[in-house]
């Protein structure tokens, strides 16, 4: 892009002040701010725009209830598993991570899959996700591709961090790296903000960009190419993840679902979990902090919470539902935020209070284009533990004591009894490589036993 095309279209778009600096900066920093100008999404710009002058007023909306959730029966479960090994088997399946988030809360430098979660190996989450679909692949003699979302921030970090671990034993010609869109923020006044004199502050789009992305990038191709029928989407926080879950898939594909979503009793009415709820005959995710103190701890005759499920980004979509979706304008969700801003001397200020707006988009929100939901509930003690925080709840430590604890379980299940601690922790830290055993059926199949030394 020239510096007239730049002029031009900032003036059109009333973001002129974005080269306020131009004389003063230098080759390489002008070449930058024009790049980055050439990249900026204009049309969603405009509907940020929109966002901002618009208070919110909301339309009321109806009365939502909470949605049919199929809980399995052990019949059902085995005919589900049998149709979803039937779909692996024949290479439909795909599997797609999100990992391009910045992982504020863990506070950990480089991209959040390698962060090391092993309890005995130091393993990254990579590691457990990689080798889970490692251990797929043998067992279904499938190619299973592996479609990787990162971001600007952590994309490179990401490929080198799969060259330098071998792709974990995966094909490397079936993992494909895919970087989400980057949006501006905008001040109050919906001017994009500058955190230098000639380069544009600019953050992730939210994990809802994945589907522009896919698109974009050529994966939604790749996929067709491929005879990719069914994705099994999930995020890269969470180790214990049943990745492509037969039984989800398979009862994901007998319903002809668009989209199914993974859900577990919340621990608490308010956990930082979505609420899947119909609404006018739609379904929709609705954010904790959305739920009123009414809905939230409303329970049911039986003294059941009325919206028991919390939903953990776990989801299966059908290929078809998925690129339809991709050509459409998501909505947009606004935050408030401290967000570092070039002053007009040009020099850089970290504001101390919140001052720019970032906007994102939320991949649930597909949901209400959804004809058919399948929402199925599952046990969190067997599938969900992420890694949110460095500490506390939904910690390292948190997520390792997890971990362990299904192993233990696996392990007494295969007529093993490992030493525990008197709160059921295991004595020694234990450690299972998903590609050696990818459930308690695998691991039985080993023939294992424990010898006193
Ligand atoms: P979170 O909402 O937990 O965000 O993302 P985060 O960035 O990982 O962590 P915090 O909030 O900064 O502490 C849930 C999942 O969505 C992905 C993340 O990588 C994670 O797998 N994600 C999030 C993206 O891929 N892109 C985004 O823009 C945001």
């Amino acid at each position: 892009m020239t510096f007239e095309q730049a002029k031009q279209v900032l003036d059109n778009n009333g973001q002129m002040h974005v080269l306020r600096f131009w004389d003063a900066l230098d080759i390489g920093e002008r070449a930058q701010l024009l790049e980055q100008i050439a990249g900026l999404d204009f049309e969603s710009i405009a509907r940020m725009r929109g966002m901002l002058k618009t208070s919110a007023a909301a339309a009321a909306a109806s009365e939502p209830t909470a949605p049919a959730v199929v809980e399995l029966t052990a019949d059902a479960h085995a005919a589900a598993y049998a149709a979803g090994e039937a779909e692996i088997r024949a290479g439909k399946v795909a599997v797609l991570l999100v990992a391009g988030g910045q992982g504020s809360r863990l506070g950990y430098e480089g991209p959040k899959g390698a962060y090391s979660i092993g309890p005995v190996t130091g393993r990254p989450l990579f590691y457990f996700h990689a080798r889970k679909i490692v251990g797929l692949c043998r067992r279904y003699s499938v190619r299973i591709p592996f479609y990787v979302m990162t971001s600007d921030a952590n994309d490179a970090a990401t490929r080198a961090h799969f060259e330098d671990h071998n792709f974990f034993g995966l094909d490397r010609n079936d993992v494909t790296f895919f970087m989400q869109g980057m949006w501006p923020a905008l001040d109050e006044a919906g001017r994009i903000i500058l955190d230098q004199p000639g380069h544009i502050f600019m953050s992730p789009d939210g994990h809802g960009g994945t589907l522009t992305a896919l698109a974009k990038d050529g994966c939604l191709a790749d996929m067709e190419r491929r005879g990719i029928h069914t994705v099994f989407y999930f995020q890269v926080d969470n180790p214990m993840v049943e990745i492509a879950d037969p039984a989800f898939i398979g009862l994901h594909v007998a319903r002809h679902a668009d989209i199914s979503v993974k859900l577990c009793a919340k621990r608490e009415p308010k956990e930082g979990l979505g609420v899947v709820v119909e609404r006018d005959g739609r379904f929709e995710m609705v954010e904790y902090t959305e739920l009123t103190d009414e809905q939230a701890n409303r329970r049911t005759a039986a003294g059941e919470l009325y919206f028991k499920y919390g939903s953990v980004a776990i989801h299966v979509f059908s290929f078809a539902f998925m690129k339809a979706e991709a050509d459409k304008a998501m909505p947009l969700h606004v935050a408030h935020k401290k967000v570092p801003m070039c002053a007009d001397d040009g020099t850089v200020v970290k504001p101390e209070k919140n001052n720019g707006y970032k906007f994102e988009k939320f991949i649930f929100d597909v949901l209400p284009d959804a004809k058919t939901v399948v929402n199925l509930a599952f046990d969190r003690a067997e599938e969900f533990s992420p890694v949110k925080n460095a500490a506390g709840n939904d910690s390292p430590a948190t997520c390792k004591h997890d971990m362990q604890t299904k192993w233990l379980r696996w392990f007494k299940a295969a007529g093993i009894q490992m030493p525990v601690t008197a709160a059921g922790a295991p004595v020694f830290p234990m450690e299972i490589d998903p590609a050696y055993a990818l459930d308690v059926t695998d691991l039985k199949k080993k023939g294992i036993s424990l010898r006193a030394e």
